[in-house]
């Protein structure tokens, strides 16, 4: 299909996708956030083992192909690789989009640098390639050059964090930010309850401030604190790295010893590193010491430190995702009007006495227990 016809019909297909998911097809509103959508599709159901992955056995798959018989070109504007659950989606993307699988695939890493995820995209354009794929870094600046994305009718897919200026793209599949950011809060009043801990007072190391991933997890936690009266002593970014973490919980050490006795840490690498901060501090955390340490992604270096017994709770965002965006790029090569919003789901995780029940805005939540085979089956 020539792109300037396939810009037309690019717009369209926006269009029915989103108003197919939100009940609207305005091109100029954003759509809903994900966890406002009524109709979000799930990837598969969160008890699978690896939903995500199990959706589109890409490896078995015949080598998809545009009608020409040619590979089809993709590029990919990932955030960076600040973190493990980073490395794990890279390494996702590029097992699905191989060459074997019938793809092309340029792949950049930004670097968490949103002006370099810019001209990444422009140079995507400039290549002319089939589709796009962009992790946005932040979620806001986005609608010029998805503009022009759509100008040169090259369909773009977001992966991962969301897009809050602009509803110029096909689909996004990802998790849901502001639910693992409640599941982490409900589970600790459901765990401080059992503890008999009466009083939280808790400090938060950030992921990268503008990210959907930071406001996500920051809100759904706060909206619960807020709920609870828990006492908040601080928030400050630690861009999800595990440097970053162990520098903001040096100065959090320093500036509220003794004061504080729970850390959020909003990816494992930063947990990583704030362990190291408190290690050096003389701070004991973990089940049955001085602070309870929650963490995001459940990478395996994660879960090992909840088998450890150093992270208390660590909360799941499914860093593979790159199946189902196949599955959304098959549809539209055959044609079809893929979802506008694919949820991949998340686990939660624990040591069996850490395990405890609560629900997240009416829905009953499962946790799994941390153990080798669990650890061996993760990213
Ligand atoms: O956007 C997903 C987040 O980004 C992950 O939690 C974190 O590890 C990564 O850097």
């Amino acid at each position: 299909m020539k792109k300037k016809v396939l810009a037309v019909v690019l717009a369209s297909t926006m269009a029915l996708a989103l108003a197919a998911c939100g009940g609207q097809a305005a091109a100029t509103s954003a759509p809903a956030a994900p966890e406002a959508a009524p109709a979000v599709e799930e990837a598969a159901p969160a008890e699978e083992a690896a939903p995500a992955e199990e959706a589109a056995p890409a490896e078995e798959a015949a080598p998809a192909e545009d009608a020409g018989g040619d590979l089809i070109s993709v590029g990919f504007a990932q955030v960076g690789h600040e973190s493990d659950w980073r490395t794990a989606s890279t390494k996702s993307c590029q097992d699905v989009f191989s060459e074997a699988n019938g793809y092309n695939l340029s792949f950049v890493d930004c670097d968490n640098d949103s002006a370099a995820q810019l001209e990444a995209v422009r140079s995507f354009i400039e290549q002319d390639v089939d589709y796009i794929i962009i992790d946005p870094i932040v979620s806001t600046g986005w609608d010029t050059v998805l503009g022009e994305c759509e100008e040169a009718g090259i369909p773009v897919i977001v992966i991962d964090r969301t897009i809050d200026d602009s509803d110029k793209y096909v689909s996004w599949v990802g998790s849901d930010f502001l639910t693992e950011g409640k599941a982490a809060a409900e589970w600790l009043k459901a765990y401080a309850a059992k503890q008999g801990v009466s009083e939280i007072n808790y400090l938060i190391i950030q992921g990268t401030t503008g990210s959907s991933a930071q406001i996500g997890r920051t809100d759904g936690f706060r909206e619960i604190a807020k709920a609870e009266g828990w006492n908040e002593l601080d928030a400050q970014t630690g861009d999800f790295t595990e440097a970053g973490g162990q520098e903001v919980m040096e100065s959090f050490c320093k500036s509220y010893a003794g004061k504080f006795n729970v850390v959020v840490c909003e990816n494992d690498n930063e947990a990583f590193g704030a362990m190291t901060a408190m290690d050096n501090a003389g701070v004991t955390y973990g089940p049955g010491n001085d602070v309870i340490l929650i963490s995001y992604d459940a990478c395996t270096a994660g879960l090992k430190e909840v088998q450890a017994g150093k992270i208390t709770a660590d909360f799941e965002c499914n860093p593979l995702a790159a199946p189902t965006v196949e599955k959304v790029i098959q549809t539209l090569q055959s044609g079809g009007v893929p979802e506008a919003q694919i949820l991949v789901p998340d686990n939660w995780y624990a040591l069996k006495d850490q395990i405890v029940d609560f629900s997240v805005d009416g829905n009953a939540q499962s946790m799994t227990e941390v153990t080798d085979a669990v650890i061996e089956a993760q990213y």
